[in-house]
């Protein structure tokens, strides 16, 4: 099978509703709100775009049959429901251009939307403009994803130069930049190297839902690395760690979102916007398109009674939302001196 193929249907059967770090965060409950649904605005605004709801549907695939099939599918959505999304990373496109259908068509689907395309890193900065180009793209996500290459069979080996093709790039490709993670996290020290390397948006994709070291796992002969599957900080703990730097870059989050309380949770946590991927895929997958779009506009209703419970009128005030985080998530804080 298609290595994309694999994926896909090795994301879905691995996407069960675990716990994850999410559970580790509870919001105090006040009795007093002082607001009312009518008065919740769940907008939010980032890279110079504004968004109807402060969460988009990650990056994930192209580049076969099956694939195009979900962009298409991922396209309509994203028409009916004004939702950003991303294309599944286009170097495989950039190499074989007949290929490039497999991805054209979300963009054919949905004419005025958002749509970032995706590469990985270590691409040239004429490989990035070419991948905005193709899809006629409103900006570039680059994903920084070393685990699951090591995992990956046929992965790269020498990981040498990414910040550097990171720098040329957001320096001077002329569209927004997201520098994302695929589900293994952000420390403060990766947020730190990639602002001074002039990058304004991270998205730390932690651990917790779709994991690719299991993935690619899955896809080896020799099953030998699979010590490595839970390898990462959680999404919890990389907004923690991205605390410093959100006055400075706009921090995204995605990694093991199940639900719209886990948006509320990353939003209070200073993410500007909320990635979703492995759960999105399964509703898709297990229940189609209508009840995907329904999906997203459950949450979107949910968003507001949560803003309301929690007594917030936007998305931006929610950091100001009161938390209590486990024992676990506390020691990591303590251990790493954020407060
Ligand atoms: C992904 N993801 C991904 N990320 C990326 O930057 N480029 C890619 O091509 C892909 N491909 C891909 C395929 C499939 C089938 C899935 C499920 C995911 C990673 C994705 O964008 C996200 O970072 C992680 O999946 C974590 O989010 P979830 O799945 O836990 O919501």
């Amino acid at each position: 099978m298609n290595r994309k193929d694999e994926h896909i249907s090795l994301a879905k059967a691995f996407h069960k509703e675990k716990s994850n770090d999410f559970d580790q965060l509870r919001f105090i409950h006040h009795s007093f709100s002082e607001t009312a649904l009518d008065e919740v605005d769940i907008t939010t605004a980032f890279l110079g775009f504004s968004f109807k709801q402060p969460f988009y549907i990650n990056a994930m695939t192209g580049g076969s049959k099956r694939a195009k099939d979900i962009n298409q599918q991922i396209g309509i959505i994203a028409k009916e429901t004004g939702i950003m999304t991303a294309t599944g990373s286009v170097n495989a496109a950039l190499k074989q251009p007949e290929l490039a259908d497999t991805y054209q068509i979300m963009r054919k689907e949905n004419p005025n939307g958002i749509i970032f395309a995706n590469i990985g890193a270590g691409l040239s900065l004429e490989e990035a403009k070419r991948a905005v180009e193709l899809f006629h793209a409103d900006g570039l996500q680059i994903h920084v994803n070393l685990p699951q290459e090591l995992v990956m069979p046929e992965g790269d080996r020498d990981f040498h130069g990414w910040l550097d093709t990171i720098e040329e790039i957001v320096t001077s490709l002329g569209v927004p930049v997201i520098v994302k993670e695929v589900g293994f996290g952000m420390s403060s020290e990766t947020i730190a190297q990639l602002l001074e390397r002039g990058v304004q948006a991270v998205d730390v994709s932690g651990q917790g839902g779709t994991s690719f070291t299991q993935i690619e796992n899955a896809r080896r002969q020799k099953r030998e690395l699979s010590f490595l599957n839970d390898w990462g900080q959680s999404t919890v703990i990389s907004l923690l760690e991205s605390q410093t730097f959100q006055k400075d870059c706009t921090i995204l989050a995605s990694g093991g979102v199940r639900q719209s309380l886990d948006i509320v949770k990353a939003l209070s946590l200073g993410a500007k916007s909320v990635g979703i991927a492995g759960t999105i895929l399964n509703q898709l997958m297990t229940h189609g398109l209508d009840e995907t779009i329904m999906l997203i506009q459950q949450w979107e209703n949910e968003l507001k009674m949560l803003y309301t419970l929690l007594g917030k009128k936007t998305t931006a005030e929610l950091v100001t939302t009161d938390i209590i985080l486990s024992n676990e998530i506390s020691h990591w804080c303590e251990s790493r001196g954020i407060s």
